[in-house]
């Protein structure tokens, strides 16, 4: 089959419609198997194009190496993951999503498929990531993936915080204050991530 060719990036921003969902579904491998109506809307993409290519193919390259390193990693390990990630529609136009990526076992507990759903992150929670992705990746090109991780390592440990957490925690609550351990561990006890998703 032809892999798809990715276009030249341009700096325009496709707006999301923060009610719907953006959902694509794939083999072990990151084929892709199903993407929703919203998915092929925002992509720009239509079915015949995208379904049996790799995931890869909306990949924008200002995303850093390492945050798909730590979702593969986890994947690996049969855990679900939450990543905030800039992704390329076919006209080169970029759209930011935050993601609650999902692991599918099979009967016999291996990995069968994993799921994306994707919706729009707020204003705040973009720019606080982008800076970070910003620095991660000019570390990545002039060090290297290893350099660019300890770098992010180093970041999250300050914070004491994992990455899903450091995620959640600049996910804006409806006063529009960023959350902090405290409410961050009693939002996790309601499933704030739960309440985006449903
Ligand atoms: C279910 C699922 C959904 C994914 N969604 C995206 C996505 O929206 N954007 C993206 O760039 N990569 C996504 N990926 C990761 C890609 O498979 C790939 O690792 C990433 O684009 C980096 O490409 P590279 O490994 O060729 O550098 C997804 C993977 C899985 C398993």
């Amino acid at each position: 089959m032809k892999i798809l060719k990715r276009p030249a990036p341009i700096n325009v921003e496709i707006p999301l419609d923060p009610k719907k969902t953006i959902m694509s579904k794939t083999d072990p491998k990151g084929i892709i198997e199903y993407a929703n109506d919203y998915f092929m809307e925002i992509s720009g993409y239509e079915e015949h194009e995208l379904i049996g290519q790799p995931h890869n193919v909306i990949r924008h390259p200002d995303m850093p190496k390492v945050v798909f390193k730590w979702l593969w990693e986890r994947l690996g390990e049969k855990k679900n993951m939450h990543a905030v990630v800039k992704n390329l529609a076919k006209d080169g136009r970029f759209y930011w999503v935050i993601t609650d990526f999902e692991v599918k076992l099979d009967d016999t507990g291996e990995a069968s498929s994993y799921f994306a759903r994707r919706k729009a992150p707020p204003k705040k929670t973009i720019d606080l990531v982008s800076e970070l992705y910003r620095k991660i990746l000019s570390i990545e090109e002039a060090r290297g993936v290893e350099v660019a991780e300890k770098y992010l390592i180093g970041f999250l440990e300050e914070k004491g915080m994992t990455y899903d957490e450091y995620i959640e925690s600049i996910c804006f609550t409806e006063e529009k204050k960023p959350l902090d351990m405290k409410d961050l561990q009693y939002h996790k006890r309601k499933g704030l991530f739960v309440r985006m998703f449903k």
